[in-house]
């Protein structure tokens, strides 16, 4: 949706039915339908404002995931909207291009919300970006691609139960829901008609706690041309992608007229070694979305050598570098989240050092408000594709991944941002943390 009038979006979460199976009925929560929600879109610069209704039958909230904007228009557990009242957050867009999403965040439930289909896409348009020639139809060879797993009871429906295995260790029950059914815009086993030469799918991980391993069934390469937060310097060919919740890719990828490969999540990535990524589902493979490419392709969009302009997030020598340990599945540097407690006090406009540490099973962290760029995994620095703008980032078992981050400039030292691994079930056990920009 384009908003209306100075850019007025109304949103209301509610309940409803989906056939998300075919002839099953199941119970489901969304955004202005039953299921997931419409994709917001936006340009740099504009003023937006939200109305959020909430018409579930529980507090809720909407927070607008990698978007730089004053903490109490964030979302985040601290604006919590109760049923049947109206929410009105208003900001003004300033970052570049990039595929953000929504999703609910209420304190101790988030996975809960988002597991039942709350969520969409929030999709930042800017004149730069929209003259490079990129494939730019939406819904035609621009389309977002939202893949979330589901467990279906056998009357249909949805089963919260999370994974077995080893009890709530890490990597067993402690990752989170695991499951065996993969929707890709709430459909199950898609197929997507394709009419031009190029496409550009933009990938959400929106699961609660999976994390795909993303490529297509004949290998072919494909060209990344964006990540978390923005358009990349350059495109980077690559034939796998690793997405953990919450993290954003776009791609685009070349057919031939009559091809018809299928986007899938292949084994191996997680990099945490047996059992574990047995137990987090590392070793399953799943069928994405099928492309099917027609017999007279279209032609006219383009992927150029340079993409993202401007310079590269740079850690200035004196840089602030704090440390944060992930801890079992509910706690970082050894405390859980406390609503009352701020951990982080951070100068507006500061440039940082966050250097995160891996716990014992795969987790990530995501950081709102602002745009970070991995500095090193381990000591190595990232892939090409990795080194782009970014907001979540994954942490395989044990390893210290650092990450330069800018800050935002809204000060507000009684409103707190989140940070958070986004392996939704760690969230809510504690392994979040708040800061505020004075
Ligand atoms: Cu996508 Cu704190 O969340
Ligand atoms: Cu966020
Ligand atoms: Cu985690």
């Amino acid at each position: 949706i384009d908003g209306e009038g100075g850019k007025h979006f109304d949103l209301r979460m509610q309940t409803g039915h989906s056939e998300l199976l075919s002839g099953k009925r199941t119970e489901t929560w969304g955004v202005n339908g039953a299921y997931l929600g419409p994709t917001i879109r936006a340009n740099t610069g504009d003023h937006v404002t939200m109305h959020v209704t909430n018409d579930l039958p529980e507090a809720s909230s909407l927070h607008w995931h990698g978007m730089r904007l004053p903490a109490s228009m964030d979302g985040g557990p601290h604006q919590e909207v109760a049923p049947k009242q109206t929410w009105t957050p208003e900001w003004t867009v300033k970052q570049p291009a990039a595929s953000l999403w929504y999703h609910p965040h209420p304190h101790g439930k988030t996975a809960k919300h988002v597991y039942q289909g709350v969520s969409g896409m929030f999709l930042i348009d800017d004149p730069e970006s929209r003259n490079l020639g990129l494939p730019g139809d939406y819904g035609v060879d621009d389309i977002p691609l939202v893949i979330q797993d589901k467990k279906f009871a056998p009357d249909g429906s949805l089963d919260f139960s999370r994974a077995g295995g080893l009890g709530d260790a890490v990597g067993a029950g402690g990752t989170g829901i695991l499951g065996d059914t993969i929707l890709v815009n709430g459909t199950h086993d898609p197929r997507l008609s394709v009419t031009s030469e190029l496409t550009r799918l933009r990938v959400l991980n929106g699961s609660t706690a999976r994390i795909y391993n993303i490529g297509f069934d004949d290998n072919r390469a494909f060209q990344v041309i964006a990540s978390d937060s923005g358009l990349l310097p350059a495109p980077e060919s690559r034939e796998r992608i690793l997405l953990s919740p919450g993290e954003r890719a776009e791609i685009v990828v070349r057919l031939a007229p009559g091809e018809a490969p299928v986007l899938r999540s292949f084994p191996g990535g997680l990099d945490a070694g047996f059992p574990t990524d047995r137990f987090a589902g590392g070793d399953d493979t799943f069928d994405l979305i099928q492309l099917r490419a027609g017999d007279d392709l279209g032609q006219d969009a383009v992927v150029p050598a340079t993409l993202a302009r401007g310079e590269q997030l740079q850690a200035p020598p004196e840089a602030r570098v704090r440390r944060f340990e992930l801890g079992g599945r509910s706690s970082i540097n050894g405390q859980s989240m406390d609503m009352s407690r701020i951990d982080e006090v951070v100068a507006a406009g500061a440039t940082e050092i966050w250097e995160i540490v891996g716990g014992g099973g795969p987790h990530n962290f995501h950081i709102h408000d602002v745009a970070f760029r991995i500095l090193d995994i381990d000591g190595e620095p990232p892939a090409a594709w990795q080194a782009g703008r970014k907001d979540t980032v994954y942490l395989p078992p044990g390893k210290t991944v650092r990450v330069v981050v800018d800050f935002g400039t809204d000060v507000d030292p009684d409103v707190p941002y989140m940070y958070h691994c986004h392996l939704l079930y760690h969230e809510d056990s504690g392994m979040m943390g708040q800061f505020v920009i004075v």
